[in-house]
């Protein structure tokens, strides 16, 4: 017995720090056809029946014992042998191996999109979009455009499909429908692309993009209005510029107004962006007309709204400075990978 207890003992201690080579050599000194334990079973025949039984058991539990050290000795080899090879055989998968390109960026006119939408999402609004084909219903009629308005005039309009459908030519449209399928409150700004049939120079382009916004609620007055427009001016452009807003005219609001801020180019002193005023125009406004609000059937004696919009296309050109709007669409990398 003393034996076996030595024997597995020094099967361990070299089993321990044996590699693979090792391991099948211990298995066949100890477990083979003439390894120790094999010897020792085949030597019972001397024994007495009882010791026959005692010895074996105690040989066999040996035999078990040292087959699963070396299992074990072996796994833990065999990963350590893997760990390395997948060390020294590592493919860099990371992009700048495999694409020596440089990352992409949002384009101007996404990024001012991004941006006015989070001023305005930390203002209460949400996101909303609607389709870029209407009809003359939802572009003009139900926004007060009367038929014999000048902006339903063909030259300013691309219509579509015997003149039933058009290419919308402002984000207003977007207004009625999300009014027809809401009640009050609302509160959204819709980011979207807009047509107009003109040819197109450094400050038009016959595809552009603006932000609309309203919103329709009880209690809804101008100083609302005049709240929210001034905290995102300030937020946008910056905190210390004058807002003025000035008298003006739309179809769908009644008063309405256009808003002028400092000009940040020369700082009033006048220059060629503020044709020497010394103020620059960013967007127009106004409180909803009864009649739009009579359309999508709110009670315009209960509900009261402000709605604005603005030029996306403008508004990158004023923040970042740029006099052409048609950089903007050339798509020239030299003039992108300055965003
Ligand atoms: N839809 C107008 C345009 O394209 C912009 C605008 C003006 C939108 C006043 C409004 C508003 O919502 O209240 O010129």
């Amino acid at each position: 017995m003393d034996d076996i207890k030595q024997i597995i003992d020094r099967a361990l201690a070299e089993i321990k720090n044996a590699d693979l080579a090792v391991l099948e050599d211990i298995k066949t000194r100890y477990l083979g056809k003439n390894g120790v334990l094999t010897q020792i079973l085949k030597s019972l025949l001397q024994y007495s029946i009882e010791d026959k039984r005692i010895i074996g058991l105690e040989t066999n539990g040996a035999k078990d014992i040292i087959v699963s050290e070396i299992e074990k000795r072996k796994k833990s080899l065999k990963k350590v042998l893997l760990d390395e090879k997948m060390h020294k055989e590592k493919l860099d998968y990371s992009p700048s191996f495999y694409f020596p390109f440089s990352k992409g960026s949002f384009h101007p006119v996404v990024q001012t999109i991004k941006n006015i939408s989070s001023v305005f999402k930390l203002l209460g609004f949400s996101i909303v979009e609607g389709p870029e084909i209407e009809t003359d219903w939802y572009n003009f009629e139900a926004l007060n455009i009367p038929e014999s308005h000048p902006s339903r005039d063909a030259q300013d309009t691309f219509y579509i499909e015997g003149m039933k459908n058009l290419l919308r030519t402002h984000t207003s449209p977007v207004q009625i429908h999300v009014m027809e399928k809401q009640n009050p409150p609302v509160k959204v700004i819709v980011p979207g692309r807009v047509y107009r049939n003109e040819a197109s120079d450094a400050s038009h382009s016959s595809t552009f993009h603006q932000i609309e916004g309203f919103e329709v609620d009880e209690n809804i007055s101008f100083v609302d209005l005049k709240a929210v427009l001034i905290n995102f001016i300030h937020q946008f452009f910056g905190s210390e510029l004058g807002v003025r807003f000035r008298p003006s005219h739309f179809q769908f609001t009644e008063p309405s107004a256009e808003v002028d801020i400092q000009c940040f180019f020369c700082n009033c002193g006048g220059c060629r962006i503020c044709k020497n005023s010394g103020w620059i125009e960013v967007l127009g406004c106004g409180m909803v007309h009864p009649d739009v609000l009579k359309t999508v059937n709110y009670d315009s004696e209960k509900y009261t709204g402000y709605a604005f919009g603005m030029g996306v296309e403008r508004i990158t050109m004023l923040k970042y400075g740029i006099d052409d709007i048609r950089l903007l669409y050339e798509n020239d990398l030299r003039f992108l990978k300055q965003f």
